[in-house]
């Protein structure tokens, strides 16, 4: 499914918006985040795939590769981490604690009866897991009976308690508020609801360090347009198309890049949201292999910031991700491989959907003079279930890369 969202703008960035996500405030997310020993010293890699872009008949493709992010193999350690440290600061205004002395562990003892507690479709809860442990605070995750074996255990393996509860995405949403309530835990979500916006919104603000980082590499830090014309954003809640959005409206106003928000199509909660003009829920049974796109409701903070600035929604199937998989995987096209899981894939598995449809992708503008921005957001993240899908193993393809770079 394809829709042009009717109610995009190509306005300045409107200053209720700038109010809650700036530039200001993403610049200082990822200069704190920059000392947290979880994350790549160096920015992601910005590959080009030239191959690709040439199969495709665009200019160019660029795959900015969070998968190599991190140890916990995704984009999603710029969220819940530095979420983490500003409700931290904002409980304890007069402990003396900075954004580094607690990545650094430095206040473990105060801090050991501190705990929060999210649901998750993987990725969130190993960052926050991950987050908590360095910081020396305690961690529950919530995790639906949809959550595979292998993603629970790389968020137990980060130190997380784990509680399973029966349901989808949204169940373990609800079970997390209620265990909050019960229990005086502080919940960190990366998905908003009716009074709760501050901690998405911190979440959020860390994914902008992917566009910073990507103008850095494209040697675009002076130029008042954007070094390429789509970018495609994997939605699940909306949080990481939010966090981007955001920061490249605010950069470069009625100059921004074209934005085509991707979902599965069982999970389409941002689509619908399209169509129907408000956040809403999605219209299948939400399991997809994509499971970090698994989600049934649109976070309502981050629909502020897609409905008027995302152009285009589009859902791809699980078939199609699994294609895009090994296209990365294999170097189909002769360019370097790449370890993308199914929700880090289904960026390339929508561009070849609208390249494939002649309509569709002259409704999106997308030509050879088209620089595509994608970006990988994992990388095998649920190992078994990568080599089922994709018939090698995350080390065999990192083999074939060094290979080929050698
Ligand atoms: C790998 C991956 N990509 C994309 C997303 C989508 O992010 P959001 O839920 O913020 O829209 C997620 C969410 O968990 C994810 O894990």
């Amino acid at each position: 499914m394809f829709t042009h969202n009717k109610n995009a703008t190509r306005s300045d960035y409107p200053a209720e918006l700038q109010h809650i996500m700036n530039l200001e405030r993403a610049n200082e997310s990822r200069e704190w985040l920059s000392s947290w020993r979880m994350l790549s010293v160096e920015p992601t890699p910005l590959v080009s795939m030239k191959h690709l872009a040439q199969k495709l008949g665009v200019g160019a493709v660029f795959l900015k590769d969070e998968s190599k992010r991190s140890p916990l193999g995704s984009f999603k350690a710029l969220g819940a981490s530095i979420a983490l440290v500003r409700l931290i600061l904002r409980k304890f205004p007069d402990a003396g604690f900075t954004a580094q002395s607690l990545f650094k562990g430095e206040h473990a003892q105060t801090l050991k009866d501190f705990t929060v507690v999210s649901a998750t479709a993987g990725n969130h809860g190993s960052s926050l897991a991950a987050a908590a442990r360095d910081i020396g605070c305690r961690c529950v995750i919530v995790l639906s009976s949809q959550v595979s074996a292998d993603r629970e255990n790389a968020i137990a393996s980060n130190g997380a308690e784990i509680v399973r509860v029966a349901g989808d995405y949204d169940d373990s949403v609800e079970h997390a508020e209620s265990l909050s309530k019960t229990e005086g835990w502080l919940v960190v979500s990366d998905t908003s609801y009716e009074g709760y916006e501050e901690i998405p919104r911190d979440v959020m603000q860390g994914y902008a360090t992917i566009p910073s980082e990507v103008i850095d590499q494209l040697d675009a830090k002076n130029a008042d347009t954007p070094p390429f014309t789509h970018v495609f954003l994997q939605g699940g809640v909306g949080g990481m198309a939010a966090g981007i959005t955001a920061y490249l409206w605010e950069r470069y106003g009625k100059k921004r890049p074209t934005l085509i928000v991707v979902e599965p199509n069982q999970a389409d909660c941002l689509y619908q949201s399209a169509l129907a003009g408000h956040a809403a829920s999605a219209t299948g049974d939400i399991d997809s292999l994509m499971a970090g796109l698994a989600c049934g409701e649109a976070s309502p903070l981050a629909w502020r910031f897609l409905q008027p600035a995302c152009d285009y929604f589009i859902t791809v199937s699980d078939t199609k991700a699994v294609e895009a998989m090994k296209i990365l995987a294999e170097g189909q096209y002769g360019d370097v491989p790449i370890v993308s899981g199914g929700s880090g894939a289904a960026g390339l598995a929508a561009l070849v959907e609208l390249t494939e449809n002649a309509a569709q992708g002259k409704e999106a503008g997308i030509n050879e003079t088209s620089k595509i921005l994608l970006i990988n957001t994992e990388g095998a993240t649920a190992p078994t279930d990568y080599l089922k899908q994709v018939g090698k193993t995350a080390e065999e393809v990192l083999a074939a890369a060094a290979k080929v770079q050698a």
